[in-house]
């Protein structure tokens, strides 16, 4: 998949490097990285690749979005980024979320994911329904991320890593709980807490369980639960592929 990046102007780019250490330092104050990381994801994860909508174009503002049931909680994340995002007028609703996801996993200890600049806002919010739901398995999953859209089985595994930060909180999804003790550290342990078996206030959703069962995921979570070097490799190039689906594209 060939990417032919915009060419954005020197002060939009140096406004993107401004707006990653202001948003380093919101997202340290505030302890919002996992947040922060849903809502770039949840930006994202709404891409069709048969009809090219949806997907990481700054949608989220739009309070239709974030009604979405799946979206729940995320209006937090939008309203503390708009002070933010006032400061940057230039930079488009689109690019400042995908950065903010980027900028949360880096300050975690996570790898650093390559960021290009030069998303458009787009007007229309997606149709609800498409990020996933946790309740489902390995068919689901495939259907959402592998045929909707376009990434791989590889990039399902690795992405699911990302539920080394956070927690799930009843009143959003209706969860309760970290799927590690370290919830605002990004390193592996989603991975070793899974194979390690169930653990007192740890929780599991039915799509986590899912890696473990299916024959292409299981290897993948044991290759990240032993080398974490892979899992960062891996993660990145997912990271990256998610955060500019629909964008850029030769
Ligand atoms: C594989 C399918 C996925 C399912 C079914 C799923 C489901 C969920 C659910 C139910 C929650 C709890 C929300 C709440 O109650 O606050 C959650 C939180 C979270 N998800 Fe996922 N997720 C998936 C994939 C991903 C991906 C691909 C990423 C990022 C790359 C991600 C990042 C996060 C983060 C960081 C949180 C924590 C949010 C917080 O602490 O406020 N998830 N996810």
């Amino acid at each position: 998949m060939g990417k032919s990046y915009p060419k954005v102007s020197e002060d939009y780019q140096k406004d993107i490097q401004k707006a990653r250490r202001k948003l380093k330092a919101l997202i340290f104050e505030k302890q919002c990285a996992p947040l922060m990381l849903r809502l770039a994801w949840h930006s994202a994860g709404t891409f069709d690749v048969k009809t090219k909508t949806g997907g990481p174009f700054g949608t989220m503002k739009h309070e239709a979005e974030q009604k979405h049931e799946a979206n729940r909680g995320l209006d937090i994340a939008v309203n503390l980024l708009e002070p933010l995002k006032q400061q940057f007028p230039t930079i488009t609703y689109a690019d400042f979320y995908q950065l903010a996801g980027v900028v949360a996993v880096e300050i975690t200890g996570g790898p650093d994911v390559p960021f290009h600049p030069g998303r458009e806002d787009k007007a229309d919010p997606p149709p609800e329904g498409r990020l996933p739901d946790a309740t489902k398995g390995s068919d689901h999953l495939r259907d959402l991320f592998v045929q909707t859209m376009g990434l791989t089985d590889q990039d399902i595994v690795a992405l699911s890593g990302a539920h080394t930060l956070g927690r799930c909180h009843k009143d959003r999804s209706g969860f309760e709980g970290p799927w590690t003790s370290n919830p605002l550290h990004f390193d592996n342990s989603y991975f070793t807490e899974l194979l390690g078996g169930e653990k007192e206030g740890l929780l599991r959703l039915p799509t986590d369980k899912a890696l473990l069962e299916d024959s292409a995921f299981r290897p993948l979570v044991e290759k990240y639960a032993k080398d974490e070097d892979a899992f960062f490799a891996d993660y990145t190039e997912a990271h990256l592929k998610l955060s500019e689906l629909g964008f850029a594209d030769a």
